[in-house]
């Protein structure tokens, strides 16, 4: 049994195990309707519980229909439903209940300690399925998208974030020390990655090149990614914040310092970051991007179940 929580907590090579998994996956499926079931049922009679203390779309369908193909089936809890989110039951027997009844646990939460106190209790996987300083499951995806996309390693490529620097930059930075590939970030003064991230990656021996001009992080890259400046239950003057990031909108004048082949990509949902000619142009992948999480969860799944080949 292994969870799925930090990027940087998961060694290379198996990240790089499931993404050879989810590409030959996805290749099998290529006349499968939406819930037919993978070739053997891998995780048959499987179900994995998943958790929303806060919104989502992308994650809860994807998370279904990946464990829906793999042969297994899903139950979506919101937490104020439970006892656990009403505080009359602890984590801890929350987490027997969920272990006695399920075979993996996917939380999305505003909390990290909530996702550490969930680890220490579960007997099952957990997922985590966005936390403060991370989204796994989505940047995960996102390298596999590039790589699919670009036919080439990412470590091959220029890589690009404008943007706030939230959950999914975090894990974008993880990635960029585990798959060693080229990482500038645009982003205000302000905004900058914390010194505990920084940290990391110095101690990694690896560096990630961050400027407060936007032109200047998209020269030459191949991918620019970007997500919301305001994130789910962000806590600041929201006006303000905006306001910070208006030379950081994303439009074609910004693309154009990139290599004209550089694709735009966006966990969504979006915000005002980035202008329609970009979201819904020739190079935005957005659509992709939002699919291949199912076919990369899968193998994540089956990661953490063992049961990856
Ligand atoms: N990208 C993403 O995680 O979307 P949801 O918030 O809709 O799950
Ligand atoms: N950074 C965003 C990602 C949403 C998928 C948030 O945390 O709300």
């Amino acid at each position: 049994m292994k969870h799925f929580i930090n990027l940087k907590d998961i060694p290379s090579k198996d990240l790089r195990k499931i993404l050879i998994d989810a590409k030959k996956r996805k290749k099998l499926r290529k006349n499968l309707n939406t819930l037919e079931i993978d070739k053997g049922s891998p995780l048959k009679g499987k179900m994995l519980v998943q958790m929303f203390e806060k919104a989502s779309s992308r994650t809860r369908i994807s998370f279904y229909l990946a464990i829906k193909q793999l042969g297994g089936g899903t139950l979506t809890l919101r937490s104020n439903e439970l006892h656990l989110g009403q505080g009359g039951e602890s984590i801890s027997d929350t987490a027997k209940i969920l272990s006695t009844y399920g075979d993996g646990f996917m939380l999305r939460t505003d909390s990290d300690k909530k996702v550490e106190n969930f680890k220490k209790y579960l007997t099952i996987p957990l997922i985590n399925g966005l936390s403060p300083s991370s989204h796994p499951t989505q940047v995960l995806s996102d390298v596999f998208t590039v790589e699919e996309i670009k036919k080439k390693p990412i470590s091959k490529l220029k890589i690009c974030w404008i943007g706030d620097s939230n959950n999914v930059l975090d894990s974008l930075i993880a990635a960029s020390v585990k798959f060693s590939f080229k990482l500038n970030i645009g982003c205000p003064k302000r905004f900058e990655p914390k010194k505990k991230v920084k940290d990391w990656v110095k101690n990694n021996n690896k560096k990630i090149y961050i400027y407060n001009d936007p032109k200047r992080a998209a020269k030459g890259a191949d991918v620019i990614f970007s997500d919301k400046v305001i994130s789910l239950n962000d806590k600041v003057d929201k006006k303000k914040k905006i306001k910070n990031f208006k030379r950081f909108k994303i439009n074609k004048k910004l693309m154009s310092c990139a290599k004209n082949t550089c694709i735009f990509l966006h966990c969504l949902p979006r915000g005002n970051e980035v202008e329609d000619e970009v979201f819904l142009g020739n190079n935005s992948h957005v659509w992709q991007q939002a699919l291949n999480r199912v076919h990369v969860q899968k193998s994540i799944l089956l990661y953490c179940f063992g049961k990856l080949r």
